[in-house]
């Protein structure tokens, strides 16, 4: 998607350039074709709705940063705090959103008699930190992949003897041991992720997704939380 994004102002942008080897207008001019030219290349490209106002204010938005002459050196840290936060969400295309207590209170409903809980993609921790607190008899652990959200969660789970948070790619943590593995992620990793949740969970063990169905796989339950988003269970 962000290559088509990319493509579409490439796009206007050799086009606005060609038209300027024949044509005389204002740079005023020039920038609003690139803006029309860039959106409807957007559109023709298919790209989500969404993109075509970012589209459209892309080359304003950055004739206007440029104009403020900010220091150099704000962007580079800007640039570095968001990637600690939002680490490989490029490529994962699970971003840094946070769920909330009615999601935290229906999951606690679902917790095992005894055994480990683990959450995929643990953020800022605020789900595990609840949990932890309530069920001081329960195992807990989440895996972050992003440094910052991690760093903020381990401050966070400080004296909690009940609760780890591990930094690390969950792709690469096997599920066997787990008696609820739960997540909240995006519909892009649903698919993958049922693939290693059936591959590795054992019988008698619960997954639940928040808010994001498994593509063409009927959920055994699916709880309304009160708040926004629902729970999809299923059980090994
Ligand atoms: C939508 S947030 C959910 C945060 C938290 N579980 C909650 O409910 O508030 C998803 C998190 O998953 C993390 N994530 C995405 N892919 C991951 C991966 N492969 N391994 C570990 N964490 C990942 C993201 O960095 C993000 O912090």
């Amino acid at each position: 998607m962000a290559l088509r994004a990319a493509l579409a102002q490439l796009g206007a942008g050799l086009a606005v350039a060609t038209l300027a080897f024949f044509f005389a207008l204002p740079a005023a001019a020039w920038f609003l074709l690139h803006s029309l030219g860039a959106t409807t290349f957007a559109a023709a490209l298919r790209l989500p709705w969404w993109w075509l106002p970012i589209q459209f204010g892309f080359v304003p938005a950055l004739l206007l940063v440029a104009s403020l002459e900010i220091a150099p050196a704000w962007f580079l840290a800007a640039f570095l705090l968001l990637s600690l936060i939002y680490w490989s969400t490029w490529r994962s295309r699970v971003p840094l959103y946070l769920s909330g207590q009615p999601v935290w209170q229906a999951i606690e409903a679902h917790l095992p008699v005894s055994g480990r809980v683990l959450d995929l993609g643990a953020g800022l921790g605020g789900p595990l930190l609840y949990l932890a607190r309530r069920r001081p008899d329960l195992q807990f652990e989440g895996i972050e992949a992003a440094p910052l959200p991690w760093l903020a969660s381990c401050m966070r789970a400080w004296g909690l003897a009940n609760l780890r948070l591990r930094w690390g790619s969950f792709w690469r943590l096997p599920l066997e041991s787990y008696d609820l593995v739960f997540a909240y992620l995006s519909p892009a990793a649903m698919p993958q992720l049922w693939q290693k949740v059936r591959a590795e969970m054992r019988p008698g063990s619960l997954f639940i997704s928040v808010e994001f169905p498994v593509p063409g796989v009927a959920a055994d339950q699916i709880i309304e939380t009160g708040g926004r988003q629902r729970l999809y269970l299923w059980r090994f």
